[in-house]
């Protein structure tokens, strides 16, 4: 997930790209560039990390002052690593043009391989120089840039938000979208286009929210949009934005981890991108094609991640027949594990791929011989150099603390992980594949439509049960780990007392605190478990013990407080609980008046033992 910038007008355009760039840095920040026109050359400037790296070069630079058009990026890297000559933007092997993207395009290799026969030369490892090569490559043919420009996006296939400068055109922007975000903002004698609107609301709140397949062609005075399709022109209306910009920064949310807890059905539709084949019935890992399916494997991973480790074994033994173990990082690293041998396969899982245990028992498996694999959300983070092979789950900078929509992506990829092998060993058939890829297909509209109301009920039941000092989260099956989650997101976010534990053995120890403030929060969903969380939820009412029961829409299942959500099937409903859980947390952090972005005590990446 990158920031893009663009803007023509009567300012320096250098700065105004760079003010912008600030203010999307939390999108990405392991490189970034800026790139402009003076005296008819291509001028690019780009640096390795923070937005101060870039600072530093600019302030060497020549002639930055006084050009009035310019475009910027910062990046967080899907195709090829954090390096120089990855940053953005990319030119032409002409050097006539240069672009900024974000997104991915997913048939880059395809098209690399024909302009390379067509005598380009790639200098990074990015699908961004391939299509702007691809829009050079067309210009030798078509009428104009425009027209060149909608040819190559007409045939790249993927997400993208572009922007482009040509040396022919001095002051004119052209910029696009498919499936990522691209604002334009219109300002009185100067114009933007950017990923979000704190890149230009210090200039204007007139913005024109730009759709899918919408092109725009920008000068200082002048702007027009037109559609990819047909190139006819589209009529899209103006709006004025009322946000301050502390607000903005968090996309109108009031943190970032309400932001991040609503991004999660644009994380499971990026997820599934470029997945699964058009038939559905396979799905596509082309990261694990040259590893062999494990005969074992062996999760290692740290706090929620190790949650959604906990879930993922679930789907991978049922689906894949894979026999796993699943372990906490800062435990196996100094355990003598027997059953690890060379033939097995260690996964790392890690949203920031820094976390020290996590990256030590990755470290410990490699020593062993054994396949190391990572799952990491950080392109570039040592989990993922370290290991034989890496998974990203894509799920954008996380800037909240506390992890959420990284759960989130982990468990999708975990989910596809088990499909993928299952189909591959042939243990899984096609239709059972197809089946559950449908199901997840239909998860971001159903987690979208569902969002709103869910939070809505968060808020309502964080204020019935603020009073509580102490509580448990239970559950069974594929829902235990989310019982966890649920549990260590109350503790972490509101300093409230909470344990997750398997609801049948509750009655082996636990159920000796209940009393009528102990109150439980009950994952009963529809499956083959319901009967037997039933009678465990009862088993706590009958020692007066209150019941928040999280149950599907239409069942009947008792307890104090009933919590519905949108049924999907078991083992994939867990992706309409984790929000739930989420957002109940979430509410009563805020209610209770905790720092939710930055509990005490807690660090994003945790980088020591
Ligand atoms: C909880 C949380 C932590 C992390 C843990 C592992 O909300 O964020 O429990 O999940 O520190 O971090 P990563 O996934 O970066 O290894």
């Amino acid at each position: 997930m990158c920031g893009i910038i663009g803007y023509a007008g009567h300012r320096p355009a250098v700065p105004v790209v760079m003010e912008g760039l600030r203010r999307l840095e939390y999108r990405g920040y392991d490189s970034s560039g800026v790139a402009w026109l003076r005296q008819g050359e291509m001028h690019v400037v780009r640096a390795v990390g923070k937005l101060g790296a870039l600072e530093e070069r600019l302030a060497r630079a020549e002639g930055v002052v006084t050009p009035v058009c310019a475009m910027g990026h910062t990046r967080w890297a899907t195709h090829g690593a954090p390096a120089e000559r990855n940053a953005h933007p990319h030119c032409s092997n002409d050097r006539s043009l240069s672009l900024v993207h974000n997104g991915i395009i997913e048939n880059y290799q395809e098209l690399k391989a024909d302009l390379a026969a067509r005598g380009h030369v790639f200098h990074s490892d990015t699908d961004t120089e391939v299509l702007v090569n691809l829009i050079a490559e067309h210009r030798k043919t078509e009428s104009d840039l425009l027209h060149a420009f909608a040819a190559a996006l007409r045939q790249a296939r993927g997400a993208y938000a572009v922007c482009l400068m040509s040396v022919d055109e001095p002051g004119v922007l052209y910029a696009a979208r498919m499936s990522a975000p691209l604002i334009f903002g219109l300002g009185t004698g100067e114009h933007f286009v950017a990923s979000d609107i704190p890149a230009f609301l210090p200039y204007t709140r007139q913005v024109v929210f730009l759709e899918d397949g919408d092109m725009v062609r920008v000068s200082a005075k002048e702007y027009s949009i037109l559609r990819l399709e047909d190139m006819q022109p589209a009529q899209r209306g103006v709006e004025t934005i009322q946000w301050d910009m502390q607000a903005a920064q968090k996309g109108g949310y009031r943190h970032f981890m309400l932001k991040e807890i609503f991004e999660q059905p644009r994380v499971v539709a990026d997820g599934l991108s470029g997945r699964v084949d058009a038939q559905g019935g396979s799905v596509l890992l082309h990261e694990l094609d040259a590893l062999p399916v494990p005969r074992r494997l062996h999760i290692v991973a740290c706090g929620t991640s190790w949650h959604s480790g906990l879930w993922g074994r679930h789907l991978l033994e049922h689906w894949a027949r894979v026999p796993v173990q699943v372990e906490i990082a800062s435990e196996f690293r100094y355990r003598e594990s027997l059953l690890l041998d060379k033939d097995d396969m260690v996964l790392a899982i890690s949203q920031s791929g820094e976390t020290a245990d996590t990256l030590a028992a990755l470290r410990m498996a490699r020593e062993k011989g054994a396949t190391t694999l990572g799952l990491c959300n950080v392109v570039g983070s040592s989990i993922a150099r370290e290991a034989a092979a890496v998974l990203y789950t894509q799920a954008g900078p996380e800037i909240s603390v506390a992890s959420t929509k990284a759960m989130c992506s982990q468990m999708l990829m975990l989910a596809l992980m088990a499909l993928y092998w299952g189909g591959r060993q042939g243990v899984l058939p096609a239709e059972e594949v197809r089946r559950n890829t449908e199901i997840l297909k239909g998860i971001p509209d159903v987690l979208a439509g569902a969002l709103p109301a869910m939070h809505a009920r968060a808020r309502e039941l964080s204020r019935a049960y603020a009073g509580a000092r102490n509580f448990f989260y239970l559950g069974r099956g594929h829902c235990h780990p989310l019982a966890l989650e649920g549990a260590l997101k109350l503790k972490e976010l509101s300093y409230i007392h909470a344990e997750g534990y398997a609801a049948g053995e509750m009655k082996h120890g636990p159920i000796a605190l209940i009393d009528p403030s102990f109150p439980t929060f009950v994952l009963a969903l529809n499956d083959a478990l319901l009967p037997k969380v039933v009678s465990n939820m009862v088993e706590v009412q009958a020692r007066q013990g209150k019941t928040l029961v999280l149950a599907h829409e239409g069942t009947a299942v008792g307890g104090d407080d009933l919590w519905t959500i949108p049924f999907l099937p078991s083992p994939l409903a867990g992706f309409v609980v984790l929000p739930a859980l989420q957002l109940f947390s979430y509410e009563m952090a805020d209610y209770l008046g905790k720092d939710v972005d930055q509990p005490r005590n807690l660090a994003k990446s945790v980088t020591v033992e």
